[in-house]
């Protein structure tokens, strides 16, 4: 059985490559469900509906651990692990990027004052708050939407989109944070500049250097799912819906050429 890798574009593509890169003899399926992006801007019911039908999606392609490498889309995450999971795939298993990111703040940097930048939908929903408060207390969260960086990343304008973000990071700078995750798939094409804007004394939390250990970590604690993992070094990248643009920003953000199949969800 394949791992999949879930995101509502080809942001998660930066993820994915990252993962590859540390476990590559496993078998992989990458989906981005560009026809409904971008999810940021969708009610948390929509992000559920929509997030759930692409885990079953790829659960039906035979995976048996799904990443939601997108940070929207795991908002819906607890949702789908207690209520869809335990009534239809009861044997698989569904990760997202929250967690993990915010222990990697709190354990590895000891961070007291932590920054997130996400879509509005993530940050509206105060889900990193909620999430900060089980693992530690005495940490305030400073959380901070920057709506306008995916569209432009996935149109391929990157000055534009770092014009964008200093003017962003602005008042995060101002607040004397000591980590900033990055709590989108798509902002880790920017953590150069994020870093360059923050200066050394910020810890930036960046999703594609932390996933593929804490994934790593996973599969040695939970042998009965790594034993059904295939180990044929095989990848495919799908996606919902196909622009002409893509392919140049499908090899920016995974570092290569690769092909896109279009494929439709329920
Ligand atoms: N991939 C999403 C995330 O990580 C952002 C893109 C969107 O708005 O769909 O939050």
């Amino acid at each position: 059985m394949k791992i999949g890798i879930f995101d509502s574009g080809l942001g998660g593509l930066i993820i994915t490559r990252s993962i590859i890169a540390k476990l590559p003899k496993y078998d992989y399926i990458y989906l981005g469900d560009t026809k409904n992006l971008p999810y940021g801007s969708k009610t948390p019911r929509q992000i559920f509906e929509f997030t759930k039908i692409a885990v079953d999606f790829l659960f039906e392609q035979d995976c048996q651990l799904v990443i939601v490498a997108c940070g929207t889309a795991s908002l819906a995450l607890r949702q789908i692990q207690n209520e869809y999971l335990p009534n239809n795939y009861p044997d698989r298993r569904v990760l997202g990027v929250i967690v993990p990111t915010l222990e990697v703040a709190d354990k590895n940097y000891r961070a007291k004052r932590i920054g997130v930048i996400g879509t509005s939908a993530t940050i509206n929903s105060h889900k990193y708050r909620q999430e900060l408060t089980k693992i530690d207390k005495t940490a305030k969260i400073y959380e901070l939407a920057t709506p306008k960086l995916v569209e432009l990343i996935e149109q391929n304008a990157l000055p534009k989109a770092k014009n964008a973000l200093k003017l962003y990071l602005k008042p995060l700078q101002e607040q004397g944070i000591e980590a900033l995750i990055l709590g989108c798939t798509h902002y880790p094409i920017l953590k150069r500049e994020v870093r360059g804007l923050m200066g050394g004394k910020v810890a930036v939390i960046s999703p594609d250097e932390i996933i593929p250990d804490k994934l790593a970590g996973y599969l040695k604690r939970h042998k009965e799912i790594n034993k059904t993992l295939s180990r044929g070094g095989k990848k495919e990248f799908l996606v919902t819906k196909i622009n002409p643009g893509f392919k140049a920003v499908a090899k920016r953000l995974f570092g290569k050429k690769i092909g896109l199949r279009l494929v439709r969800l329920k």
